[in-house]
């Protein structure tokens, strides 16, 4: 990703003067877009906390922040106890996505059989590996979603519109995203794309995110509300849809950001291709049913009632929306069942949700 004329990832480690490596720094999503802030992370409680108030957000960072939480715990203690402990509890900072436990569960495989004293430098080889590796598979997402999106242009001969959901682009990834990977793979050879980007709320991931990055990328895009992408597509102007997800079951039921599902009913009535890109490390190969198996994260209800923006002088500001003591619910995800969805758009191929389970196996077992 490009910020600002500058080539960034959006998690990297720190060296000190010895070369040793000490921290790891992260770009505050809270505060974009109104403030591109570059923070340090020192410690395995600090990247929980920063996990768990969506500093980083988006399923595969998160899977790449808690690997390097465990390799900053090892750098406080290599015991198996506080190494067990720590992640335990970066596993729970999130209960949603996949990744996490993905990515932890690859640190203890790797780091349990070592002594404690080989057990440092090897975790922050593996976090860099897994963060290399996400990167190649966003790659390899975006160039199968560009073989959906390229005869689709060309049938239309006009400027094609793709609607999506969320952020699931470079800020929740380690760079390139895993929706918005084919997007800018078509618009980087002259594909004419335009990106309908809805606001996402409660924390406007939308708006604030992806629009943002797009802007970054130069990529037109049109910002809506939650609720406009079912006329926009009763009136033709919805050529595909591609998704994120945080959590695919084995049988292609998809969980994603709050509003995924009734978009993927707008699309399924109106016969709009409905897609959902996802890396391998996104699927639970242990569930066959989403709605049922998958625990849907529960957030503060402050998120639904406070909403934050720039003042007309510049400043930053929260302000509450609701009338006191409203009640809140604030489920931060849903299911969309596989027979809503046209394809999973993967780093292996495009496959039909219930022929997910043909990917190789060797996939299947990390
Ligand atoms: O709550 P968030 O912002 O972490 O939710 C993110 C999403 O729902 C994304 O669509 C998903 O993680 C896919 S990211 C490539």
């Amino acid at each position: 990703m490009v910020v600002n004329h500058q080539q960034y990832r959006t998690i990297w480690p720190n060296e000190n003067l010895d070369r040793r490596l000490i921290s790891v720094s992260i770009i505050d999503q809270t505060k974009l877009p109104h403030a591109f802030e570059v923070v340090t992370i020192s410690t395995t409680q600090q990247m929980i906390v920063a996990i768990n108030t969506m500093m980083v957000r988006g399923a595969p960072l998160i899977g790449a922040a808690a690997a390097y939480g465990v390799a900053l715990a090892m750098q406080e203690d290599s015991e198996d106890a506080f190494l067990l402990s720590s992640a335990h509890q970066l596993v729970h900072s999130r209960p949603t996505a996949v990744n996490l436990r993905w990515a932890t569960e690859r640190m203890l495989t790797l780091l349990m059989p070592l002594p404690p004293a080989e057990r440092l430098a090897a975790a922050w080889s593996e976090a860099s590996v897994i963060c290399d590796q996400d990167v190649l598979l966003n790659q390899a997402i975006g160039q199968y979603g560009l073989s959906l999106i390229a005869p689709l242009a060309e049938n239309k001969k006009s400027r094609l519109n793709i609607l999506t959901h969320c952020n699931a682009g470079w800020l929740a990834t380690v760079d390139f995203g895993t929706a918005l990977a084919p997007i800018y793979a078509a618009h980087n050879v002259g594909i004419d794309v335009h990106v309908w980007v809805g606001e996402t709320r409660p924390r406007n991931q939308g708006a604030s995110l992806t629009s943002w990055e797009l802007s970054q990328h130069g990529v037109p895009h049109t910002v809506i509300s939650d609720n406009a992408g079912g006329h926009l597509m009763q009136q033709g102007q919805v050529d595909m849809v591609i998704v994120g997800a945080d959590r695919v079951t084995r049988t292609g039921d998809v969980c994603n950001k709050i509003g995924t599902y009734l978009k993927a009913l707008a699309a399924f009535d109106q016969k709009v291709p409905f897609y959902a890109a996802v890396p391998s490390p996104t699927i639970d190969w242990s569930i066959d049913d989403g709605i049922r198996d998958i625990q849907i994260e529960e957030r503060n209800p402050k998120e639904l009632a406070w909403v934050s923006g720039l003042l007309a002088n510049g400043e930053v500001a929260e302000v509450n929306i609701l009338p006191p003591n409203t009640q809140v619910a604030n489920p931060a995800f849903d299911v969309t069942p596989s027979r809503l969805i046209t394809g999973i758009i993967t780093e292996l191929g495009i496959f039909k949700p219930h022929q997910l389970g043909t990917m190789p196996l060797n996939i299947k077992k990390v």
